[in-house]
């Protein structure tokens, strides 16, 4: 059978396992095994992952594994760690494992390592007061970029409030908005800030326009020749942001994708804005995740399991999930992940270009708790469609006044379990009469505030918030939206859904200038004479 074959054959067993399972409560999943919960956690590198409440037994496991021989996963797995093209359509690469020492590319692992030195020492000399602005030491960086130029460092820089180095502080300027520029240099001093541009292709539209802005905000302050000093970039055309007129250039290789660059020169800004050593133990976070990822059995391999918990609930149907982290430093999270799951792997195609006979990615999308739960949770509760929840919690430690911390992990405990659960009528009832409600109030209310339960979810608990859990949470996210890219039979290294709008973007933006409009459709036009 040939590879195709093979992988639809797979599949079909799949869907059929899944259409019979889809009919097991998750209770009887767990009356079935009492070692459920034990069976299907896995702890490593500080991040534990807990799938007990997914619809998943050991037999489905087991047919994901032969998917994953079907569509040799861990050749695939090898090629990327190897150096092999991966990306058929771009003939690249991927190798950002090999960003934190997990590569056995010989010519990427050097590069690596003096990119990694050159940044290292440019940070030093930022704080250590050497390299110097117009107006004294550095206090203040703009960090400008978009999508994988900005969501990684803008998520880490959050997360870690309390890493970050004093008397420095970061804004991030993303948006075309002008706004959002404006916002970011509003109150800062143009005579001790460094601006730091981001692009992998130094020609994106966003990160261009930001980036002239706040060179001519520099240059009003200190004129030309001081403003080069105090901007550098961090670029995979080293060339083009030369020649735009970056003091310094830091590389980074067309081998590493954009929403996969945090842990290259991308992350530059927060080796500045963090103190000594917390990059580092980013990076040693996420090596100890591919460490677990590369050399590990399919059968215990915790990116794989997840890979195919979340394949698997597509197959039920369920389009999206909810991505909940309590708390509030983990805000960002669901931002960064929108990209790495759904511009890798939101596609249509498989490899060779054969239209997909199912979804190879669900939606993803959330907020933190406890926040959600006065928002959506409803429909997350109550609603007829059921989406799987993703709960994050931080097993030690906090910030801000102690007493609150119980609180936080009982309600997100409180959340999975009440998803898992429910509340029957006949119960719901119960409780009316017992609050005074009269039998027919209490006969009514019952539907209303009864829970079908039996809803999915995943627990995920980080040891602590720390440079090294938040890298191996980050680099198994990475793991398992790949593999469900070679589950699913694509190429979770390219992103051509982007380039349309951007071409059509470049085509309005003389008509929104005054000039003529040509061939658009007629609601494009009617609004291009409305906003311009
Ligand atoms: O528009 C999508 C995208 O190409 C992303 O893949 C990328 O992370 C982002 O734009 C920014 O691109 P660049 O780093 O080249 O400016």
């Amino acid at each position: 059978m040939g590879g195709y074959e093979a992988r639809e054959a797979a599949w079909g067993k799949l869907e059929a396992h899944a259409e019979a399972l889809a009919r097991t409560p998750l209770k009887a999943l767990f009356t079935a095994d009492a070692d459920r919960v034990a069976r299907f956690t896995r702890e490593v590198a500080g991040v534990a992952v807990d799938h007990s409440r997914q619809r998943i037994t050991s037999e489905t496991l087991a047919l994901f594994m032969s998917l994953a021989k079907a569509v040799d996963l861990q050749g695939q797995l090898a090629a990327m760690r190897n150096g092999g093209i991966v990306n058929a359509t771009e003939g690249r690469a991927a190798m950002h494992a090999a960003l934190r020492g997990s590569g056995t590319d010989a010519a990427a692992r050097a590069a690596v390592d003096k990119a990694r030195g050159d940044v290292r020492a440019f940070a030093g000399e930022v704080t250590s007061g050497k390299r110097r602005a117009a107006g004294g030491p550095f206090n203040a960086i703009v960090h400008i970029g978009i999508g994988g130029s900005d969501l990684g460092p803008r998520f880490i820089y959050d997360a870690l409030k309390a890493f970050r180095r004093p008397g420095m502080t970061m804004r991030f300027a993303a948006n075309v908005d002008g706004a959002e520029i404006a916002d970011a240099l509003e109150g800062l001093d143009p005579k001790t800030t460094l601006v730091v541009v981001v692009s992998k292709t130094f020609t994106t539209q966003e990160t261009m326009a930001n980036a002239d802005h706040a060179r001519a905000w520099l240059v009003a302050a200190v004129g030309e020749e001081a403003a080069n000093r105090q901007i550098v970039a961090v670029s995979a055309a080293p060339e083009r942001a030369e020649k735009w007129g970056a003091g310094a250039v830091f590389p980074f290789w067309d081998w590493v994708g954009g929403r996969y660059s945090l842990w290259s020169a991308v992350g530059l800004s927060c080796e500045i804005a963090l103190q000594d050593g917390a990059f580092e133990a980013l990076l040693e976070g996420a090596a100890a995740m591919d460490a677990h990822v590369f050399d590990t059995a399919l059968a215990d391999n915790l990116a794989f399991r997840a890979a195919c918990v979340q394949s698997l609930n597509r197959l039920y149907g369920m389009k999206t999930y909810a991505l909940i982290p309590y708390g509030r430093r983990l805000t960002l999270l669901p931002a960064f992940l929108q990209q790495l799951e759904m511009e890798s792997n939101g596609k249509s195609v498989d490899v060779e270009g054969r239209a997909l006979a199912r979804s190879s990615a669900a939606i993803t999308w959330g907020d933190a708790g406890t926040n959600a739960q006065h928002s959506f949770f409803q429909l997350l509760h109550q609603g007829r469609d059921v989406t799987p929840v993703e709960f994050l919690v931080i097993a030690r430690g906090s910030e801000g006044p102690a007493s609150h911390r119980a609180m936080l992990l009982a309600n997100v405990l409180a959340q999975a379990q009440a998803l898992y659960e429910g509340k029957s009528p006949e119960a719901a009832k119960a409780e009316m009469l017992a609050k005074g409600e009269t039998p027919e109030r209490a006969q009514y209310l019952s539907t209303h505030r009864a829970f079908p339960g039996d809803r999915p979810s995943t627990m995920v608990g980080l040891d602590a918030l720390t440079p090294k859990t938040l890298g191996a949470l980050l680099a198994f996210y990475e793991h398992r939206t790949v593999m469900q890219a070679w589950l699913a039979g694509i190429n979770p290294f390219d992103q051509w859904g982007v380039e349309l709008g951007k071409q059509m973007a470049a085509l309005l933006l003389p008509a929104l200038q005054g000039g003529a409009v040509s061939s658009v459709d007629p609601a494009t036009a009617a609004w291009v004479e409305k906003l311009r």
